[in-house]
């Protein structure tokens, strides 16, 4: 049996490790040191805020320093790195802002919202009730004329920017302040483009206007799987006091170690990363329709952020094109959103963009037998084993 597993696990690492092509948006890699840390001791040990367990010297002074880069990268007054996901991140913050019967703003899961927050997921577990943002479609963005009469009208207790199709900025600055003074607190879930955020290269949710920000730490952070909540000191002192015992008892400390080292990646190489997933999305994007892929946002330069949307008229196209390009080792989902990140993170550029776009075409447009596409796209994986923006020893 024990063979069978680490079979598992080596014939994975192997095929989503090296042979493929990873273009989720949703994930990325650690560096080798990142990764190590997820297996440090760490990971065996107990921590509790009533100081019930002892040992736990050179753990609190991970949690400290981790707390420290965060808010120095994310220019936030207060950071809590124990949330165990980006989702328990958006159900911490909801579930102490808000209260039963109360109602709350944000995209609607047919505009690419997370659907986590809706009704089969955040809202109903809370008993809220859900307003979507008016939406452009066309523009992928709010619509802020219209945002803010209904936010007027219906005067939402909390108002979550950020979704999982986000291809541009919110637009917080514009509607923080109304809706703060129609009584909401205003909340950023950026698990998407958490990375950009550290990066200072797509919005600045905590300086235009948002009280939090709030998601995963392992699409464009490229941490360990995870959760952060970044937030002015009002809400962040609150949110701190009452994750545990309520949110999360053990934090994961393996995580936290790994997410700290994470966070000192970013704050020394987030810059030209964040600029330079966003540069590969773009010509990625164009590339793509050129060869005749309908990319949407063309009017708007099709992204600023670290996804490619393709637009084929249907869940079932996009599935089937999803599927296609699987047999070609290539791994998007099955929106289809293409997202950089990862292969940004191995050290990609404009050129290998213009590859990818070639392949995809290959592979979707052309037929071609996917075991030919296979090689070429293995060769391509195989110069960019390296994980780049990291510290090298
Ligand atoms: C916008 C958004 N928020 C939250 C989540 C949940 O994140 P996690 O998978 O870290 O729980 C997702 C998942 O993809 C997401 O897209």
């Amino acid at each position: 049996m024990i063979d069978d597993i680490l079979d598992l696990a080596e014939r994975h690492e192997e095929w989503r490790g090296k042979q493929c092509l990873n273009l989720i948006p949703s994930e990325n890699v650690m560096s080798p040191a990142v990764r190590g840390l997820l297996s440090s001791d760490f990971g065996n040990r107990y921590t509790a805020r009533d100081r019930f367990y002892m040992g736990t010297r050179f753990t609190d002074e991970i949690e400290q320093f981790g707390e420290k880069i965060a808010r120095e990268v994310f220019k936030a007054e207060t950071a809590d790195l124990r949330p165990l996901s980006g989702h328990i991140a958006d159900l911490i913050v909801i579930a102490n802002f808000t209260k039963k019967g109360d109602t709350i703003m944000c995209v609607s899961p047919e505009d690419g919202g997370y659907p986590g927050l809706w009704k089969d997921g955040l809202a109903e577990l809370f008993d809220l009730r859900t307003v979507p943002f008016p939406f452009s479609k066309i523009d992928m963005n709010i619509k802020v004329h219209e945002a803010k009469e209904i936010i007027s009208h219906v005067k939402p207790k909390m108002v979550i920017f950020g979704a999982s199709l986000i291809t541009f900025p919110h637009p917080v600055k514009e509607l923080a302040e109304i809706a703060r003074e129609n009584g909401a607190c205003v909340g950023f879930d950026g698990s998407h483009i958490m990375g950009l955020i550290a990066g200072e290269e797509f919005q600045a949710p905590l300086s235009e206007g948002a009280c939090a920000l709030f998601g995963s730490t392992h699409k464009t952070f490229f941490g360990p799987q995870g959760g952060i909540v970044l937030a002015d000191k009002e809400h962040g002192e609150l949110i701190k006091e009452k994750i545990y015992p309520a949110f999360v008892d053990n934090a994961h400390w393996n995580r936290i170690a790994a997410l700290t080292l994470a966070l000192a990646e970013m704050k020394k190489f987030g810059k030209a990363y964040a600029k330079q997933v966003i540069r590969n999305s773009q010509v990625l994007a164009k590339a793509l329709q050129d060869c005749g892929f309908p990319v949407i946002c063309q009017h708007l330069g099709f992204t600023k952020s670290h996804q490619v949307i393709l637009d084929f008229g249907g869940d079932k196209h996009a599935r089937a094109v999803a599927e296609k390009l699987q047999k070609a080792n290539i791994v998007s989902d099955c929106v289809i959103r293409i997202g950089t990140c990862e292969v940004t993170r191995r050290g990609m550029k404009e050129r290998e963009m213009q590859k990818i776009a070639e392949l995809i075409k290959r592979t979707v447009f052309d037929e071609e037998n996917p075991e030919n596409i296979k090689k070429d796209v293995a060769e391509l994986c195989a110069e960019f084993r390296e994980i780049e923006f990291c510290f090298k020893k």
